[in-house]
């Protein structure tokens, strides 16, 4: 089964982007472990990240259009895009929505709302990079 892990802004440099609260593992670390956690559930897993939000719109059609898995970490866009609520919205197979840190327990107030929730059927916080074997597995 084809699984997407779809990430959203500033998701590239993971690693070197504020480590105390994402971790000292890069994105090319991330993607390698995703396709090897993916092959053990015999998922075909493909990774990508993008800094444009309509990029990750057209992905997340082209899922809705091919019935395909999605592992969401739509970065800051979670918490106010309406478009990318629409996008969810006409997901078909399972959604499950991943964040390295917990935005709930973070101070900033917009982190606190997710328009990917709703559609989710699964939610994987606080977890680091391990968040996304986990949301692997939930799928
Ligand atoms: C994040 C949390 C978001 O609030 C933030 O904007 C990110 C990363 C996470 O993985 O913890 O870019 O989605």
């Amino acid at each position: 089964m084809k699984v997407l892990v779809l990430n959203g802004p500033n998701l590239g440099r993971l690693g070197r982007r504020q480590p105390d609260i994402y971790g000292h593992t890069s994105y090319t670390e991330l993607v390698e472990l995703c396709v090897d956690w993916g092959r053990e559930l015999a998922y075909d897993v493909e990774v990508r990240q993008t800094n444009h939000e309509g990029l990750l719109l057209d992905w997340l059609n082209e899922a809705a259009d091919e019935g395909t898995p999605v592992v969401l970490n739509a970065g800051a866009w979670t918490h106010y895009s309406l478009a990318l609520y629409d996008a969810c919205a006409q997901l078909s197979a399972p959604l499950v929505e991943v964040h390295l840190s917990d935005p709930a327990q973070r101070p900033e107030e917009f982190r606190h709302t997710s328009v990917v929730t709703p559609h989710a059927k699964a939610v994987v916080v606080g977890q680091g990079v391990d968040g996304y074997r986990q949301a692997l597995h939930s799928l």
